[in-house]
């Protein structure tokens, strides 16, 4: 926020992400004022546009979303934990819960690292980042942790990213999970917008499910050792090696 009161770029963007979270379930027609202003504020890049909302609809105008804000906002602040000076270099990055698989190819090219791996139990989501991708592995990662053990151990990469994934995994998964990444530094991104609830809509989708957002208390739990930590609203940062 500039100080008179003009709220800037980034906290605008936030508040259009946080709006198009709550957008992305309702009914078509109860959409159609948010699809028009997004297409014509973002063209081709809005979440709604017609190459985005096909075969699967809500979830992936999220995820489409999710790319064009994520390189954005969200690579910069973690480009610049992964090189600080007490980082080594890493070279082989792994993307779990990848989505379109745009953090993975944004952190590998930031860091002239190989992408290495890329996870996800929907293969649909991965569009247009799998350029330089080496393998994508289709699993649900609760359901098959052995699997994602197995192509860990294959690939070996050196730095594991998770973001936005941690909130669609079950609290009682959630510490396997990080288990199955042991002896590897990982960075972790969550989406905790302290101050504003998840949107209703999308906190029920996640909790029918059995998951649900995170709390700060939540990540200093399951990550005691932090090697490097920040938050630029809504979102989380930890860069640890478990
Ligand atoms: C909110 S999206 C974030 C996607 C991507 N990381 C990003 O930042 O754009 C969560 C992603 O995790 C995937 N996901 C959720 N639960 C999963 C599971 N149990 N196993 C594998 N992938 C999962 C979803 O399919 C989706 O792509």
């Amino acid at each position: 926020m500039y100080t008179d009161g003009t709220p800037d770029e980034n906290e605008l963007w936030d508040n259009f992400y946080h709006v198009l979270r709550q957008v992305s379930v309702l009914s078509e027609e109860e959409r159609m004022p948010f699809i028009a202003l997004s297409e014509y504020l973002l063209g081709e890049r809005s979440p709604f546009h017609p190459y985005a909302v096909d075969t699967i609809g809500d979830y992936r105008s999220l995820c489409f979303w999710l790319s064009e804000y994520g390189k954005r906002f969200i690579l910069p602040t973690a480009k610049s934990l992964l090189t600080l000076d007490t980082m080594p270099k890493f070279k082989k990055v792994a993307d779990i819960g990848c989505g379109t698989g745009w953090f993975g190819a944004g952190i590998s090219e930031a860091l002239d690292a190989k992408f290495a791996l890329a996870v996800d139990k929907r293969k649909m989501l991965l569009k247009g980042y799998t350029e330089s991708l080496e393998m994508f592995l289709q699993i649900d990662v609760e359901e098959r942790p052995k699997k994602l053990v197995e192509a860990i151990d294959v690939v070996e990469p050196d730095l594991c990213i998770l973001c936005d994934l941690l909130h669609c995994i079950e609290p009682k998964s959630r510490k396997e999970l990080i288990n199955n990444l042991a002896g590897r530094y990982c960075l972790i991104v969550e989406y905790i917008p302290d101050d504003q609830d998840l949107a209703d809509s999308y906190r029920d989708q996640l909790v029918r499910k059995g998951a649900k957002p995170l709390s700060r208390a939540d990540i200093f739990e399951l990550f005691p050792v932090v090697h490097a930590y920040t938050t630029v609203h809504p979102y989380v940062y930890v860069l640890t090696k478990l």
